[in-house]
C-alpha cells in the first residue's frame, strides 16, 4: 500500500485534533524509520493545523528525523565518561570503515547510520555504543568492526 494510504491508516487510529500530531508522526517514523517531510505536511493538513506549526513541533523533539536513516542506527556515545574511555577512536574507526564522516551519516546502501550522542545513560559501561535499541558496553574499535561484519551478514 502506498505511503499516503499507510499514513491514513495511522491517522485513523487517533482523533482528528492537534494533540494527535505527536502520536501520529511517531507512528509514521516507526513505519519508515524517519519522518518524510511530505507526510508531515499531509498530516498537518488532515488535522487542520498549519505546516509551520507541525514543523516546529516535530523539530522540537530530537527523536524525529526528516532524513532517511539506515537499517542499523549506530549511536556512539561521546559523553564525558565515554570520551575519557576512548570513544573517539571507535567513532573514527566507524567513519573509516563505512566511508562516513561528520557530514555524511548514512551509507549509500542505507544499511548504516552513524550518529553521536551525549550520554546513553550507561556511563558505568563506558565506552558505550547503541545499535538500534541495544546498548553494547565497553566497546573498542576492534569489537565495533567485528559487529559491523556481523550485521552485514
Ligand atoms: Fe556515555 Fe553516559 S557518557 S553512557
Amino acid at each position: 500500500i502506498s505511503y499516503y494510504e499507510k499514513t491514513d491508516e495511522i491517522i485513523a487510529q487517533y482523533t482528528c485534533e492537534e494533540k494527535s500530531l505527536i502520536p501520529i508522526i511517531q507512528g509514521i517514523q516507526e513505519e519508515y524509520r524517519y519522518l518524510p517531510p511530505e507526510l508531515l505536511t499531509y498530516v498537518a493538513e488532515k488535522l487542520g493545523i498549519s505546516e509551520a506549526k507541525a514543523y516546529s513541533v516535530a523539530s522540537f523533539y530530537e527523536n524525529f528525523s526528516f532524513e532517511a536513516k539506515g537499517k542499523y542506527v549506530i549511536k556512539v556515545c561521546d559523553g564525558t565518561a565515554c570520551h575519557v574511555r576512548k570513544s573517539i577512536p571507535i567513532l573514527e574507526g566507524l567513519y573509516k570503515e563505512l566511508g562516513l564522516g561528520k557530514k555524511k551519516h548514512t551509507t549509500d546502501d542505507q544499511l548504516f547510520t552513524v550518529e553521536t550522542v551525549s550520554c546513553l545513560g550507561a556511563c558505568g559501561l563506558a565506552p558505550a555504543v547503541m545499535v538500534n535499541d541495544e546498548v553494547h558496553p565497553k566497546m573498542t574499535p576492534e569489537k565495533m568492526s567485528e559487529l559491523i561484519k556481523k550485521l552485514r551478514e
